[in-house]
């Protein structure tokens, strides 16, 4: 393709793109195809001769988008915000454009710099400590794997130098409470700890937060029994119901045993550039490492996933490789992103924060948050006024958990039956898609507010659903 096809071709996938966003509320929220309904649409012989742009558009309309959930919808309330904002699409544009060889400093100075630039705005509009130092990852779940192996390196006194785990005397011991992210068990697995020596932390019943408590004694009785604890993984906003770890005491407890904590808030982190919210992130800079995603709630496009750590030395201890055909003059002086973390290479990740944050600025993205924020509390006034609706979770943010109790019904496995299926029934309208969730042991309807489209007529009219719907199951 020479730039002048190029030129032409991107300008139709442009027009593309602003019609499919500006269209996504009319199409429906949950993709209907069924299973391989996509492989068969666009199965056939490996292409031999170019094919014209025109024919790979019509899939993109025809089978792509109808075989994707519309996360821009303003109907969006599944799993998480995941928000693309189109400020950050240009960002993903240019960096394939530019699409640089990010291997070392030297490889691309820009992207290295920019991103030091980038993580220090987001520190900075966090109100974090500047003991803390960020990079670009593609997710939470590999942030918090770098986070688990520094951990390990540091409770091993560098084990990777000598046999690694399988040497050591003594097991080391990793804690997240029974709210974690899943993320949290796969790191632990990954980086050799073994699942026996993964301790699940019991919850307070009410607002799902560690019971620290329990924390401190499953501590003290490892180390009794021989253990050595390694590191702790505290979560400020779960998936299930946003719940928020106290931080601060978990830092107290962590220190008397050395273990290191990892600060998991990969959805709910978007909410410290709110000063009013930062209250519940009390406690962040005592920690050793903290990872949140911009490409959730705040709306830069995926993968952009920020982790800070505060002792970077130990980082490049533990990641640094140096074979002869990476070395350039400037070692030594410059950032080599690539001994912060596992890949060699990496994309131009930055160019999409700095998209969005330039040509959004923060102050908008504030607004939208706070918006949500008030949309979620109208929600949860609303249940909380129907005698056979509960909220079944504290409202810290922008997540509304309900169950429905319709009258007489009291066994607890029909009332979880009963939540799953009025989820069902509006997901299968196309209007709107909720995920149910099991929250230690009971079913309930997550409603997580925050697409960017999102507005309060939309919510009331999801609230208008979530009535028609459980009369409509009646069970
Ligand atoms: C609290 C929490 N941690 C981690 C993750 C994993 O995020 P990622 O998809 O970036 O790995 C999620 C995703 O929902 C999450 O809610």
């Amino acid at each position: 393709m020479t730039p002048e096809e190029f030129r032409a071709a991107a300008h139709e996938l442009v027009d593309w793109i602003a019609d499919y966003r500006a269209s996504v509320g009319e199409r429906p929220v949950r993709s209907e195809v069924t299973p391989d309904w996509v492989r068969a649409a666009l199965d056939g012989p490996p292409p031999e001769d170019p094919e014209d742009f025109a024919s790979v558009v019509r899939d993109l309309s025809d089978v792509i988008v109808p075989g994707v959930t519309q996360t821009h919808s303003p109907g969006y309330y599944a799993w998480f915000p995941s928000n693309a904002s189109l400020e950050s699409v240009l960002g993903d544009m240019a960096s394939s454009g530019v699409a640089a060889l990010g291997i070392t400093w030297q490889s691309a100075p820009a992207l290295t710099e920019m991103e030091q630039v980038v993580t220090d705005w987001l520190r900075e509009l966090c109100g974090l400590s500047t003991e803390w130092h960020g990079a670009i990852h593609d997710t939470a779940s590999t942030a918090c794997l770098v986070a688990l192996l520094a951990a390990r390196e540091r409770a091993t006194g560098l084990s990777e130098d000598r046999g690694g785990l399988q040497a050591e005397q003594l097991p080391v011991t990793v804690y997240a409470s029974s709210q974690a992210h899943s993320s949290v068990t796969k790191g632990v697995l990954l980086a050799g700890f073994g699942r026996d020596n993964l301790r699940v932390v019991p919850v307070d019943p009410v607002t799902y937060a560690m019971d620290v408590d329990a924390l401190r004694r499953m501590m003290a009785e490892d180390v009794a029994g021989g253990r050595r604890p390694g590191a702790v993984v505290a979560s400020l906003g779960t998936t299930g119901t946003t719940a928020f770890d106290d931080v601060t005491a978990i830092v107290d407890v962590a220190r008397t045993h050395g273990a290191w904590v990892h600060v998991d808030a990969a959805m709910a982190g978007s909410a410290m550039l709110l000063p009013e919210c930062r209250e519940l992130f009390r406690g962040v800079d005592g920690a050793d490492s903290f990872g949140w995603n911009p490409h959730k709630w705040m709306g830069t496009i995926l993968d952009c996933s920020l982790l800070y750590v505060r002792d970077v030395e130990l980082l490049i201890r533990v990641f640094s490789t140096n074979p002869s055909y990476l070395r350039s003059t400037a070692d030594g002086e410059v950032t080599q992103y690539k001994d912060w973390g596992i890949p060699l290479g990496r994309r131009f990740r930055a160019m999409k924060l700095w998209f969005h944050l330039r040509l959004a600025g923060a102050e908008a993205i504030r607004q939208r948050l706070r918006r949500d924020l008030a949309n979620a509390q109208w929600l949860a006034r609303a249940v909380q006024a129907e005698s056979d609706w509960e909220v079944c979770a504290p409202v810290a943010l922008q997540t509304v958990c309900l169950r429905h109790h319709p009258p007489g019904v009291t066994d607890p496995a029909a009332l979880d039956a009963h939540q799953q299926a009025w989820a069902e029934a509006i997901n299968a309208t196309g209007r709107a898609f909720v995920t149910p969730a099991q929250v230690e042991g009971r079913w309930l309807v997550r409603v997580s507010i925050g697409a960017e489209a999102t507005e309060l007529d939309d919510v009331a009219a999801l609230w208008a659903l979530c009535r028609e719907s459980v009369r409509a199951v009646n069970p």
